[in-house]
């Protein structure tokens, strides 16, 4: 795959899309700058070798009927602007015949394109709004790993339209770290995964099966395997409909000598918002409580396993963690991989709630490498590579 080293961007113009869809609070402040703050080198370094970037990024999921303020990329041209330390322009209504991007990079060598899912074109990889990026310059580069999984205009239809495409210094560094944690040597590998739906991650524990050696199942996703291990969970939530999946994974892990681990434990409430809170094994679940974190003796369990550990992939939360009185479970496990990190482990975190659990706990220089993808990171594992990465590896 080109990188940013194969091409000359003196006196060119790169189109370099950003994942800047970063966390913002309801007063519309960035609750989170990561994503900004990774992004922002590949467009140091096209700047510094004489170039000029437009730079474009979805924020949100706005309908794609204009302009709607909520999801307006003006929310983040101060931070961006003052990263660079000079007044970079938002630039609006670029997708019509008069615009000329040309006016805007006179006075300023970056400019911001306002929201590109305010245009419905964008995610419907309309020809005309493809081509219509592609015409504003003359090397795309792909700096957005966490939409790589999107085949939209900006990550997709684009590559068709213009003859110089590359990878940003992001991407790379994200493909490097997901192949070293997924293919180097090192053994036992152990996946942690957590969040509510297996229907999100069939696939991933599909191919983890053939990668791993342990894979922690927590969240609620670990009811529907209970479940269809004829385990009783009462009003918890679980997924009716991938209790065969649920077996046939189990079955495939255990003929390839992988152990799959679920909880034997649970904190439970009859509400997620009633204050009294009990703890029951797996095998006396009452049939009106519900499970929204994992107990004691599971984080014990899930201890040695992790910590003998020397590889780790983690995505997904233990349970509902957002409530204090559920978050126990999930700050365990990053306190562990954090640990297990500390003695030698490569360790890779993704997903905004796994990633957001090292980030409240303070975690994140003990971690080997935060992944910015959520989705894009489990359909990587899954199938090996991304669409928009493909088209430009073609
Ligand atoms: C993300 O936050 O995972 C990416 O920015 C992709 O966003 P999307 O799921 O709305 O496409």
């Amino acid at each position: 795959m080109n990188t940013l080293k194969n091409f000359d961007f003196k006196n060119k113009i790169a189109l370099v899309r950003v994942d800047f869809n970063v966390p913002l609070d309801d007063k519309s402040n960035i609750t989170d700058t990561t994503r900004i703050d990774l992004g922002v080198k590949t467009i140091r370094y096209i700047i510094k070798n004489g170039g000029k970037c437009v730079v474009m990024s979805h924020l949100g999921r706005p309908r794609g009927l204009g302009f709607e303020k909520k999801f307006s990329l003006v929310h983040i041209l101060k931070y961006f602007s003052k990263i660079f330390n000079q007044e970079i322009p938002l630039v609006k209504d670029f997708f019509n015949k008069e615009f000329n991007i040309e006016n805007y990079l006179h006075d300023s060598n970056i400019v911001l394109l306002e929201n590109l899912r305010f245009y419905s074109e964008e995610k419907e990889n309309d020809k005309y709004f493809s081509k219509n990026l592609a015409s504003m310059g003359d090397i795309y580069v792909n700096n957005a790993f966490g939409t790589c999984h999107r085949k939209h205009s900006s990550t997709y239809g684009i590559i068709k339209y213009i003859n110089k495409y590359c990878i940003g210094d992001l991407v790379e560094e994200e493909i490097k770290n997901i192949e070293k944690v997924l293919y180097d040597n090192k053994k036992p590998f152990t996946a942690i995964l957590g969040g509510s739906k297996v229907s999100d991650k069939i696939n991933v524990i599909k191919r983890l099966i053939d990668l791993v050696d342990n894979i922690i199942i927590g969240g609620a996703m670990a009811n529907t395997f209970l479940k269809a291990n004829g385990v009783c969970v009462g009003k918890s939530l679980f997924e009716e409909d991938k209790l065969d999946i649920a077996l046939q994974l189990q079955e495939n892990a255990r003929k390839k000598n992988v152990k799959i681990h679920l909880p034997v434990d649970f904190i439970c409430a009859k509400s997620l918002y009633d204050n009294v809170t009990e703890v029951f094994d797996v095998k006396s679940i009452p049939s009106n409580y519900s499970c929204y974190d994992i107990g004691n003796k599971t984080v014990i369990l899930f201890e040695k396993i992790i910590l003998k550990s020397k590889k780790i992939i983690w995505n997904g939360p233990m349970g509902v963690f957002e409530i204090d009185k559920f978050s126990a479970g999930t700050f365990n496990i990053c306190d562990m991989v954090a640990s297990s990190t500390h003695k030698g482990t490569f360790s890779l975190v993704g997903g905004g709630d796994s990633v957001a659990s090292v980030k409240i706990n303070n975690k994140e220089k003990n971690i080997s490498f935060i992944s910015t993808g959520g989705g894009a990171l489990l359909e990587y594992i899954a199938n090996g590579s991304l669409p928009s990465l493909e088209l430009i590896k073609s």
